[in-house]
């Protein structure tokens, strides 16, 4: 395997405290981290780069309060929606900013990340950010750049690694986006039950946010200006049920419907036992497939790699 060079990652970003963060669910907040945040970015940068955004980026959003909408990237309609109050959020600028996409990558090896990382941008006028409580599914590296920002977060994790975001953006709690697990409010500890830490980011702080903690953020007297490097684990399920459908797919009863049914047997109250035989026959068939799988090294480290896919060894292939 090729070796790793992480050696051009910005000293400042505190990899130990990241890992450390995300391993015990805790957020962590770093005074002052980065000494030079303009390195890292700026609003010069962000008005030099934001004719590239407009052909790359899949979700640039301007947002006020509890409304987003997208927003067509072009400077005067930039400049407007800040000049009337609204928030933008460049989602994965890291695809047009050569140095933030190094970084995200440098951060994948560094901490060794099952996942992948990319970058959000927010640029925020007074009164504006995500001030209602949520969780997110990625771990939140927030580098505040120019500008303060007021963060309120829980001490821990409510919702342990959830598979979307979810919050309070109207009265109620709910989901943003469908995802296979999704609990219900009463399932999880609140944030009225939780101790809340509120911390104004200045120019040069980091702040850790790991998936499952509540938080929320608003610019106060000044406009913000933050980079927020997310950190996305896969959940394990998902390299195993890769290769199970990858196998599975062989097969051509996986590939195949099962049986139609005709009218009849749509208003009987019971399916008959041919139905079930003929799904429980499917599972039978997916348990050798999960054997094989099981058996065979090259088989499970190929599960184990697709959880990384920035290894050079993965990326060749
Ligand atoms: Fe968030």
């Amino acid at each position: 395997m090729k070796k790793m060079d992480i050696t051009s990652l910005p000293q400042t970003i505190p990899i130990e405290k990241i890992k450390k963060a995300i391993l015990n669910g805790k957020p962590e907040y770093i005074s002052g981290g980065l000494s030079k945040p303009g390195d890292i970015f700026s609003l010069d940068e962000f008005w030099k780069i934001v004719p590239d955004i407009k052909l790359n980026t899949k979700f640039p959003l301007a947002f006020q309060g509890l409304e987003q909408a997208p927003l067509a990237f072009e400077t005067a309609a930039i400049r407007k929606a800040i000049h009337s109050g609204k928030s933008i959020c460049v989602s994965r600028i890291d695809q047009v900013h050569k140095q933030l996409g190094q970084l995200c990558r440098l951060l994948e090896v560094a901490i060794g990340l099952p996942g992948l990382a990319n970058c959000h941008v927010y640029y925020s006028p007074p009164g504006t950010g995500y001030s209602f409580f949520h969780v997110d599914a990625g771990v939140a590296v927030t580098l505040q750049i120019e500008g303060e920002k007021k963060w309120r977060y829980s001490q821990g994790v409510s919702i342990p690694w959830p598979l979307s975001a979810g919050g309070y953006r109207k009265d109620n709690f709910e989901w943003l986006g469908r995802s296979p697990w999704q609990p219900e409010e009463k399932e999880f500890s609140t944030p009225k039950n939780q101790v809340i830490i509120e911390q104004k980011l200045a120019p040069g702080d980091i702040l850790i946010i790991p998936s499952g903690v509540w938080h929320s953020a608003c610019a106060e007297q000044s406009t913000s200006l933050s980079v927020n490097l997310r950190l996305t684990p896969f959940p394990a399920l998902e390299g195993i049920l890769n290769s199970i459908t990858e196998e599975c797919v062989k097969n051509v009863h996986f590939r195949a419907p099962v049986p139609f049914v005709n009218l009849e047997e749509i208003h009987e109250d019971k399916l008959k036992i041919e139905q079930l035989e003929y799904c429980r026959t499917l599972i039978d068939e997916m348990q050798i497939v999960l054997e094989k799988i099981k058996e065979d090294d090259t088989s499970v480290e190929r599960i184990w790699r697709s959880n990384f896919p920035w290894m050079p060894d993965n990326e060749q292939k």
